[in-house]
């Protein structure tokens, strides 16, 4: 028997008995290598006679690929074992009790966030943000309420330095302020968020909500501010018609300005809005006063609009029937179970944010 031969008997045995992973490895490099066995031989033919060459170069080729044939099915083997075992460890008992899980909550503020969100973007509103830490000149002096003005006061600030230069934002109205400056109009946003004042009862909180609302255009007038809000709160509160109050009022950053009362009534200590003779009163508003728009380097001869300003967690308090603003911020887990929403479950006007 031929050298060649004896190699490929002997290599062929070995890969028959029950050796490793490692081992195959090992005979692979053993063999084919750059020293191997079987590369070295491969190396010889171009020295052999050429009457041997044929017959030697075949016994070659058939050992390299008799010894390769026998190496990929026992790696093959290897691996069929391998999912085998594994399937075995890993086999799923369906008769098993499930393992329980607590699904979070969607918190009512959130939820009313997105609804009016949805509500405005189909009238055209985009939404904007600011943030919760401002500077005096975008919370007051650019909204025309200048140093010592007496609604500085009113507004129970939360100043962060002694100079007063930074604050907790007392509403959102400094959201108009910056996107105007960034922008050109016309301007059609709202921008909700976090507000700030040093305020607690039963209806206040020092940490609650609003949503701005600013629409600027060539002849921009109060019909539309009007007819904007009448659809907002038809939409808001899911009824055919409501009643709508404006009272004068004053902000220094509108002119005029007015508060906006609903009509309601008490039927079984539930609040239907839309029928009774009492009202409600949930939003401040008017037309933007040109020393804002100045302030902001719009042009008031051409420019004007309206802006207004909701608090989001009253509006969450009526539609959801919660009486305690104070219990919305005490991050209880039973009062977030029950008034919560789950993801999925959205109210019959919610439209969604992403269209
Ligand atoms: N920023 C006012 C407030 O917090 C509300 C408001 C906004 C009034 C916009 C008029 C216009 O009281």
């Amino acid at each position: 028997m031929s050298d060649i031969l004896k190699l490929k008997e002997e290599y062929l045995k070995k890969l028959s008995e029950n050796i490793s992973l490692e081992n195959i490895n090992q005979i692979k490099s053993e063999l084919f290598g750059k020293n191997g066995k079987i590369t070295n031989e491969f190396k010889k033919i171009s020295n052999i006679s050429a009457d041997e060459k044929k017959k030697f170069a075949s016994e070659v080729n058939s050992a390299k690929d008799e010894i390769q044939t026998a190496i990929e099915k026992k790696i093959k083997d290897f691996e069929i074992e391998q999912i085998n075992s594994k399937l075995q460890s890993e086999k799923v008992d369906v008769t098993l009790p499930e393992r329980s899980f607590v699904q979070g909550k969607i918190h009512p503020v959130s939820q009313v966030i997105d609804e009016i969100s949805s509500i405005f973007s189909e009238i055209g509103f985009s939404v904007e943000e600011g943030p919760d830490v401002e500077n005096e000149y975008n919370n007051f002096t650019a909204l025309n309420t200048p140093d010592n003005h007496p609604a500085r006061d009113m507004h129970d600030t939360f100043y962060l330095d002694h100079k007063k230069e930074f604050l907790l934002r007392t509403h959102t109205s400094p959201v108009q302020v910056r996107t105007m400056l960034k922008g050109k109009p016309p301007f059609k946003i709202i921008a909700p968020g976090r507000t700030y004042r040093s305020d607690s009862d039963q209806t206040h909180a020092p940490m609650f909500h609003q949503v701005e609302g600013l629409h600027i255009d060539k002849n921009i007038n109060m019909g539309h501010l009007k007819g904007c809000l009448n659809h907002f709160i038809k939409e808001f509160f899911e009824v055919e018609k409501i009643k709508m109050r404006f009272r004068p009022s004053h902000f220094p950053f509108t002119e005029p300005s007015a508060e906006v009362d609903i009509g309601y009534e008490l039927k079984d200590g539930k609040i239907i809005i839309g029928e009774g003779d009492k009202w409600l009163e949930i939003l401040g508003c008017g037309m933007v006063h040109p020393n804002v728009l100045k302030n902001v380097k719009v042009n008031t001869s051409k420019y004007q609009g309206y802006a207004f300003g909701i608090g989001i967690d009253r509006l969450a308090m009526l539609k959801y029937g919660i009486n305690d603003l104070r219990a919305f911020f005490d991050t209880d887990y039973r009062w977030i179970s029950h008034f919560g929403f789950d993801p999925l479950d959205v109210p019959s006007n919610y439209r969604g944010l992403s269209r």
